[in-house]
């Protein structure tokens, strides 16, 4: 979709995720699920692009996929945050979709994070990403996570998350053999099996390895895996299929990300992963590749894109009203 970008009007990147590990340790009070998990940010993105607008909050995509009413988790976090800060002035929001929508990638949910981080520049309310993390927490547990994006350890719900000194480099292949599964429908479904546990050892035991290679990711696994495949038989012939392919090319690592449907592979150098990229598409299915992004570079990115904000017209300085009582979140700075 070409987009055309009007006065004050600014493009960023919003990048996708896999959970190079994902375990569940049991349910909790709140309904959710306690986890641990390895989220890893892929270069893969989608565009999020801002316009100010006098008045209203709304969002445009052209993918039929994408919800454009409240349901809109980047729609969700503009009109959040304008409430808090007391903003009357709007946000026309396009969202140019790559990312596979509902594909256990993080993609609505990293389009969230983009507007939080975006608008905070744009109103210049000064919150950073510790003074968004609430306001990200409440439109989902994947949210927090792209604030700060790299290796990162998820635990709680998925929203308490510690940047790794461990950064991983790697080629990763990405591949969507459809049909999207629903999040909430794989977790309702893995409680039938689950135990609940203490504590895990497998992501415990990557962090605390500092080595490269490929034993280093051999033990991690995503706990939510059988329960998808078993939520959407159709997808379980296929993703045995795409499994076979990314190991027999050499993959380090081969997962299903979050809770489907994509499936990705972890490659130590770019010949294999173009192989493995062209292999998986020769056998049908739709597939990318791609790398990961580190903390740095991810901070890096956002960093040069917050030098194009500073400089975007048309926007509010600061916030124009009161902040109701949601004080206690932290205070933009004037
Ligand atoms: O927070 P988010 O809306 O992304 O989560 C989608 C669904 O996944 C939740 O409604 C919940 O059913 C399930 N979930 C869970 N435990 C987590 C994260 C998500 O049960 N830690």
């Amino acid at each position: 979709m070409a987009v055309k970008r009007r006065a004050g009007g600014v493009a960023l990147p919003s990048f996708a995720k896999v959970n190079l590990g994902l375990e569940v340790l049991g349910t909790r009070a709140d309904g959710y699920h306690e986890l641990r998990t390895l989220f890893q940010t892929v270069a893969l993105h989608d565009d999020v692009l801002l316009e100010p607008h006098p008045r209203e909050v709304s969002v445009r995509c052209a993918h039929p996929g994408v919800p454009l009413d409240g349901r809109n988790l980047a729609c969700r976090a503009a009109e959040g945050l304008r409430r808090w800060a007391g903003i009357r002035q709007g946000v026309t929001i396009t969202l140019v979709k790559r990312i596979p929508v509902a594909g256990g990638l993080g993609g609505g949910s990293s389009n969230a994070a983009a507007v939080l981080m975006a608008l905070d520049r744009l109103w210049r309310l000064g919150l950073g990403p510790s003074g968004l993390h609430p306001h990200a927490r409440r439109l989902g547990a994947d949210v927090p996570y792209f604030l700060m994006g790299g290796t990162a350890l998820g635990l709680g719900r998925g929203d308490e998350v510690y940047p790794l000194r461990r950064q991983v480099r790697a080629q990763v292949v990405l591949a969507f053999p459809g049909p999207a599964v629903s999040t909430a429908a794989v977790f309702a479904r893995l409680d039938r099996s689950l135990t609940p546990r203490e504590d895990s050892h497998t992501i415990f035991r990557f962090i605390s390895n500092d080595s490269e290679g490929a034993s280093t990711y051999s033990a991690l696994t995503n706990e939510l895996e059988e329960a998808a495949l078993q939520e959407a038989p159709d997808l379980a012939d296929r993703v045995k299929a795409i499994r076979g392919i990314l190991i027999r090319e050499g993959a380090q690592l081969a997962l299903l990300s979050g809770s489907g449907s994509s499936y990705f592979g972890v490659f130590g150098d770019a010949a294999r992963a173009r192989r493995a990229h062209r292999a998986v598409r020769s056998a049908g299915f739709g597939a990318v590749r791609s790398r990961t992004l580190t903390f740095d570079q991810y901070r890096t990115i956002w960093w040069r894109s917050f030098a194009t904000l500073s400089r975007a017209r048309g926007w509010v300085q600061g916030r124009e009203g009161h902040h109701g009582d949601h004080g206690r979140q932290g205070h933009p700075r004037r």
